[in-house]
């Protein structure tokens, strides 16, 4: 099946189980699903029924799509994304981007846990995005355009909107929850970075290094959404502190800054509702 068929499949699908028109996406990542659980009057749909979904196989992931209103904006979340290391392809990894603009989603808010390669930072610390480097050695556009959805050559010079940033950084503000800033590097995986490696990673500009993220931003880029993207530091990168890196030191931290974390996105929804109308 063409991926413009099955893109339409899909929003069938997702229309007939929910009147809620989404304004905003939110792609939660590993730790941060619980997101979702806060939405009102949600209403969730199994990856498994939406077709052209990969099914999620990793740890701390739900697999679901959730519906709802935070303070009345209606949204959507991805709780638990797709990876690339997982055996997808980049566009089955972007597919669900694909799917929240055809629902009419205009501002991507994007999450991830990463590890930090600025030693200012520290571990559980909150990341604005500024900007990115695509470390992956692949691009989710590559192949035949589809000029419906974008242009060829997507301008990249402002991926992270200006606009959402400033109103990320009212909101961190309002609440006293810090939040860093700086640029996100994106590695396949699934192996961590060597010492090396991050430290390569440093010299190209990165503040942070993650397994996601970038395919999905390039995509909603390429479709016309403003897209804001926060990392939660959820370790020091390989190299910068001596322990040695592990998926549970992922989870516990981003359990940790749930709390902040969740406070902060909900404030960022708000604000984006506030200036909509
Ligand atoms: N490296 C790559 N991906 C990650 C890390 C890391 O240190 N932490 C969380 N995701």
């Amino acid at each position: 099946m063409t991926t413009k068929r099955l893109l339409e499949d899909a929003v069938t699908k997702i229309l007939s189980k929910t009147e809620v028109r989404p304004e905003v996406g939110l792609i939660l990542g590993s730790g941060l699903g619980v997101l979702a659980e806060e939405f009102e009057r949600p209403v969730k749909i199994p990856y498994e029924e939406v077709p052209g979904f990969p099914v999620s196989t990793v740890e701390g992931h739900a697999g679901q799509l959730v519906f709802g209103y935070l303070h009345d904006v209606p949204v959507v979340a991805m709780q638990g994304r797709f990876h690339f290391y997982e055996g997808y392809s980049l566009k089955e990894v972007t597919f669900p981007v694909r799917v929240m603009r055809a629902l009419g989603v205009a501002s991507l808010l994007v999450t991830n846990a990463a590890g930090s390669i600025n030693p200012s930072f520290s571990s559980g610390e909150l990341m604005l995005i500024r900007d990115h480097l695509n470390v992956l050695g692949a691009n989710p556009l590559i192949g035949k355009n589809i000029d419906e959805w974008g242009t060829r050559f997507p301008d990249m010079s402002s991926a992270y909107s200006q606009r959402l940033r400033t109103i990320a950084r009212k909101g961190s503000a309002a609440l006293t929850v810090p939040l860093q800033e700086g640029v996100y590097a994106s590695v396949t995986g699934p192996s961590y970075e060597t010492p090396a490696e991050v430290k390569m990673l440093q010299k190209l500009g990165a503040d942070a290094v993650g397994m996601s993220t970038v395919p999905e931003v390039i995509v909603a880029v390429h479709s016309g959404m403003e897209v804001l993207g926060i990392s939660c530091l959820s370790n020091m990168a390989a190299g910068i502190v001596d322990t040695p890196l592990s998926h549970e030191e992922v989870i516990h931290t981003t359990k940790r800054v749930q709390h902040d974390f969740l406070q902060l996105m909900k404030e960022i929804v708000k604000r984006i509702g506030e200036e909509r109308r």
